[in-house]
């Protein structure tokens, strides 16, 4: 971290924000397999929500890949620092009152709970959601044919074309779940099967959980 830096409280507290906007902010943290069903649960909640006006935004993986972390490959500590600066802009949505949705692999265990100390440290409720299928379901569906480029030894180098500006991005790119390591939530607040479940489902899950901690009104 840089020195000489000063940090500059604002003159709205985050109590006063909440008031003044009627939404307290929570960041909800969808992690799980390539496949699993983040990214749609991500956008049916967004879309939710937002019909319900709470003030809701989706960060996603890939998305968030074309600008913000352009510069980021899959090597370990790509990923890592991949979850930790969302983890921080998902933060600072939450802070600002917004009900901040991410959907993002985050396969390491570690690289999560800093995101949740990250969140707990300033009074921000962090919500772990484990969307969870099987290996053998998720590479069924393979509905951008990762999986079978990955069990062809295919997923090397950069993905999709995409600008290389880390040196080290060849090094330990591997695909999650096949040649990389997923580390289940061992204490997700809630944990979805999208296998046995339809999308509806799993909203109406999240939806009840932030009604019932009293998140949402
Ligand atoms: S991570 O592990 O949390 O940093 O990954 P994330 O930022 O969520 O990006 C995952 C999406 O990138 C695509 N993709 C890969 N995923 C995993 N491993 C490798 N090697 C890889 N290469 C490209 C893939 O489309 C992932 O999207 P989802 O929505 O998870 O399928």
């Amino acid at each position: 971290m840089a020195t000489n830096i000063t940090f500059h409280p604002g003159s709205v507290s985050s109590t006063e924000r909440v008031e003044l906007l009627g939404q307290k902010g929570v960041t909800i943290w969808l992690t799980g397999l390539s496949a699993s069903g983040k990214s749609t649960i991500a956008c049916a909640l967004e879309q939710y929500l937002l019909h319900l006006h709470k003030f809701a935004y989706r960060l996603d993986g890939d998305n968030v890949r074309f600008g913000l972390n352009k510069d980021l490959g899959f090597d370990e500590k790509s990923r890592n620092e991949n979850i930790r600066r969302i983890g921080e802009v998902s933060k600072l949505f939450a802070d600002a009152a917004a009900i901040s949705i991410t959907a993002f692999i985050s396969p390491c265990r570690t690289d999560r709970d800093s995101v949740r100390a990250l969140h707990e440290s300033s009074n921000i409720p962090f919500v772990e959601v484990f969307v969870d299928a099987p290996l053998d379901v998720v590479e069924q569906r393979d509905p951008k044919g990762l999986y079978k480029k990955a069990r062809a030894g295919e997923i090397k180098g950069t993905p999709q074309n995409q600008t290389v500006y880390v040196q080290d991005f060849n090094f330990g790119i591997e695909f999650t779940g096949v040649s990389a390591p997923y580390e289940e939530p061992l204490k997700a607040e809630i944990h979805l099967r999208t296998d046995q479940e339809d999308v509806r489902s799993s909203v109406r899950t999240i939806v009840s959980y932030l009604s019932e901690k009293g998140y949402i009104s």
